[in-house]
């Protein structure tokens, strides 16, 4: 079966489409025959899905803020899975995980070790609020499905309210919370009990905001707690990738309603948190602390899988159940990644130079809107940035994204185009100020281009 834009969903999407004419049209143009042997290798012994396989190139090493491909071209990578606050091959996670593995390699699960405690006291300091009892795993998915189970067990309720378009991981209990149809449908049932809002997304609000949020939206969900009234949990990211930025009074009315309906609220900072947003978690921004805390991807350094749920001390109420058991639950080499790459962040003062350095491009992004008439809008939170394509009529520029996103590819820049029109850049925060400028200046680029054909 081959995967179509149209009942699968791809259309909106926060991924990379794998099988558009433009993406053919860039492998024609760019790839040498090893690559496209290793490629066709890759396609016939993995199995095929929308958003990677078959895949775009092949990589042979990444280094700070660089890819490089088989053909030796280096692509600055505003991308990044989000995995890669602290630049690729960071070389004092690397150290700490040579280390450990020579140390302790694995730690079964009757047994603790010193960096996984030393991991969860450090995520006790740092984390938003009196957020102080974590448990770790070794994907996002996993760490949200643990946060779900949790707020069943500590609530005796199990629904939950989520946003439509978001994604919280591939498993089926997170693709029931997540709001995407590329995961939730033609796949049979979903988790009983997961409702869903719209999101506080102004720039596509489907309650008729007009782009002026008046927050409808978190009237709405306050209206369906309500109603329900036995909701066990809010699910969310903080601020969406896109990034959709709420309304400052969004997550403090949500968090406020949450508490009179006996409701937790868990956010998911998987892609978001240790710095990116120009504080070390999203929550800090917007002034809300959760009661369960998910993070993820670049707590492994951008290197190991590594997640972990951070919770308030008066949810650890499953004592006599399971809650999350994974093999690899206090893996030290995964803990040992996640420890060095939290100190890296915190002696180079990375949050305050994503903070600085966001403010600056988006002065930039704001002058690039003043001068291409392709930009809807341009938004920025630290290093979180996305400029948002419409055509003239204001409808989403979907396609005139992908090109500008194969052709910065052509000029050695890597990003991800989310929602299917934002040109999403989150580059890691290692990022110095005149690469930063020089991405930049190959987005402006590519935009003219675009806009010339
Ligand atoms: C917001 C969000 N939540 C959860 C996940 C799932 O994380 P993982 O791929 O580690 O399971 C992702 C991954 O992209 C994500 O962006």
């Amino acid at each position: 079966m081959t995967a179509g834009p149209g009942p699968h969903g791809f259309e909106g999407i926060e991924g990379d489409v794998n099988v558009s004419p433009e993406r053919g049209a860039w492998r024609e143009r760019h790839l040498d025959a090893e690559s496209r042997r290793w490629l066709d290798e890759d396609a016939r012994y993995f199995l095929h899905q929308a958003l990677s396989t078959p895949c775009l190139n092949v990589l042979a090493r990444a280094d700070g803020i660089y890819l490089e491909d088989l053909a030796g071209r280096r692509y600055m990578d505003f991308h990044g899975n989000s995995v890669h606050q602290v630049g690729f091959g960071n070389p004092a996670v690397l150290a700490a995980v040579k280390a450990q593995l020579d140390q302790l390699g694995f730690s079964p699960r009757r047994y603790t070790n010193v960096p996984a405690i030393e991991l969860a006291r450090t995520l006790a300091r740092i984390a938003p609020g009196a957020l102080g009892k974590s448990l770790f795993c070794p994907s996002g998915a996993a760490a949200v499905g643990m946060a779900l189970r949790l707020a069943r067990a500590a609530t005796g309720r199990h629904k939950t309210l989520s946003m439509w378009d978001a994604f919280h991981g591939a498993s089926l209990d997170t693709s029931s919370v997540g709001g995407e149809r590329m995961f939730r449908g033609d796949i049979g049932p979903l988790l009983p009990g997961t409702e869903h809002v719209p999101p506080p997304d102004a720039a596509r609000c489907a309650l008729g905001c007009g782009g002026r949020c008046d927050l409808r939206c978190a009237g709405y969900l306050e209206y369906v707690l309500d109603k329900e009234g036995d909701v066990a949990a809010v699910v969310a990211e903080p601020v969406r990738s896109t990034p959709a930025i709420p309304h400052p009074d969004y997550w403090p009315r949500i968090r406020a309603a949450c508490d009179r309906a006996g409701t937790l609220l868990i956010f998911d900072e998987i892609p978001q948190c240790l710095g990116r947003t120009g504080r070390m978690f999203v929550s800090e921004r917007i002034g809300v602390v959760p009661d369960v805390l998910v993070l993820g991807k670049g707590l492994g350094g951008g290197i190991l899988p590594m997640a972990a749920i951070v919770a308030r001390p008066e949810l650890d109420v499953m004592a006599d159940r399971a809650l999350g058991h994974y093999t690899h639950e206090k893996n030290p080499v995964t803990c040992a990644a996640a420890l060095a790459t939290i100190a890296h962040i915190e002696a180079e003062g990375l949050v305050e130079h994503a903070r600085v350095l966001g403010d600056h491009a988006l002065g930039l992004m704001q002058e690039m809107a003043r001068r291409h008439r392709l930009i809807g809008d341009v938004r920025g939170l630290g290093l979180l940035m996305g400029i948002a394509l419409v055509r003239d009529g204001g409808e989403p520029a979907n396609a005139e994204a992908e090109r500008v996103m194969y052709r910065a590819l052509e000029r050695g820049l890597s990003f991800k185009v989310s929602a299917g029109n934002v040109l999403t850049l989150t580059p890691p925060l290692v990022i110095g100020r005149a690469e930063l400028e020089r991405a930049l200046a190959i987005v402006d680029e590519c935009l003219s281009v675009v806009e010339r054909a």
